[in-house]
């Protein structure tokens, strides 16, 4: 797995090229990028990065990738990044690692958006992987109530369940917030579902992905398939 993970990473390497400015993303696959994006740079490569968490930071520091804020510039060339469920319009279920807020904010910031998986991550309709949402720790109830209606107006149930981390406390994300994961089994109409939990109040971030992506790169046994959005 982790061999085809690196096979996605290196074929998304493709596309980058001398004097862009990268989106950085967080997870296993991800992490192939960083690391093989590293070796380029040290081989004289210059480009710039945004990391999308702090686990990200440390491994592009680590492997002497130069970074960057959106504070300090405004757009980026290109992001690259992992996803736990991927559908045919490249509509994407992210924040399994629980960086949504920040991967959705560079996504959003970037003119494109490859993401690189192995093809276990690939679904006919969304939603077989619990849905993650994050949420402001005040008014949980409130706002899992809310979450719960919108879920009903857009065709959808399940559990909703707040993620725990290490040693059984409450996960809290890099910007301190919490994440909810909801079981939903299948989201028939996910643009509809994101706009509801986007109007939200509690609700920070959703870990649906509509139309950001352009690019996906899947490695599987056969080799690595690459999906353009239409
Ligand atoms: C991080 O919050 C996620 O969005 C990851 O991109 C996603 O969970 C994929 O991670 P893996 O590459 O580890 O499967």
């Amino acid at each position: 797995m982790e061999e085809l993970k690196r096979q996605a990473a290196g074929r998304a390497l493709e596309f980058v090229q001398d004097g862009m400015k990268l989106g950085l993303g967080t997870g296993s696959t991800a992490k192939h990028f960083v690391e093989l994006l590293g070796a380029r740079v040290r081989d004289g490569l210059r480009v710039i990065g945004v990391p999308t968490s702090e686990a990200t930071r440390t491994d592009a520091i680590r492997c002497g990738i130069p970074l960057t804020t959106l504070d300090e510039i405004d757009r980026l060339d290109l992001t690259v990044d992992g996803a736990d469920e991927i559908d045919p319009a490249l509509n994407l279920i992210k924040g399994g690692g629980g960086a949504l807020l920040r991967e959705k904010i560079v996504a959003a910031a970037s003119d494109r958006m490859i993401v690189i998986a192995d093809d276990s991550k690939w679904v006919e309709a969304l939603g077989r992987y619990p849905l993650p949402i994050e949420i402001i720790p005040f008014g949980v109830g409130a706002t899992q109530r809310a979450i719960g209606e919108a879920f009903a107006e857009s065709g959808v149930s399940g559990r909703m369940v707040v993620r725990k981390g290490q040693g059984g406390h409450v996960f809290v994300t890099d910007s301190g917030h919490w994440i909810v994961d909801a079981h939903l089994g299948r989201i028939s109409n996910a643009p509809r579902l994101a706009g509801s939990l986007a109007s939200i109040p509690g609700v920070v971030e959703h870990g649906l992905f509509i139309g950001l992506a352009s690019m996906a790169m899947l490695a599987g046994s056969q080799g690595i398939r690459v999906i353009e959005r239409r």
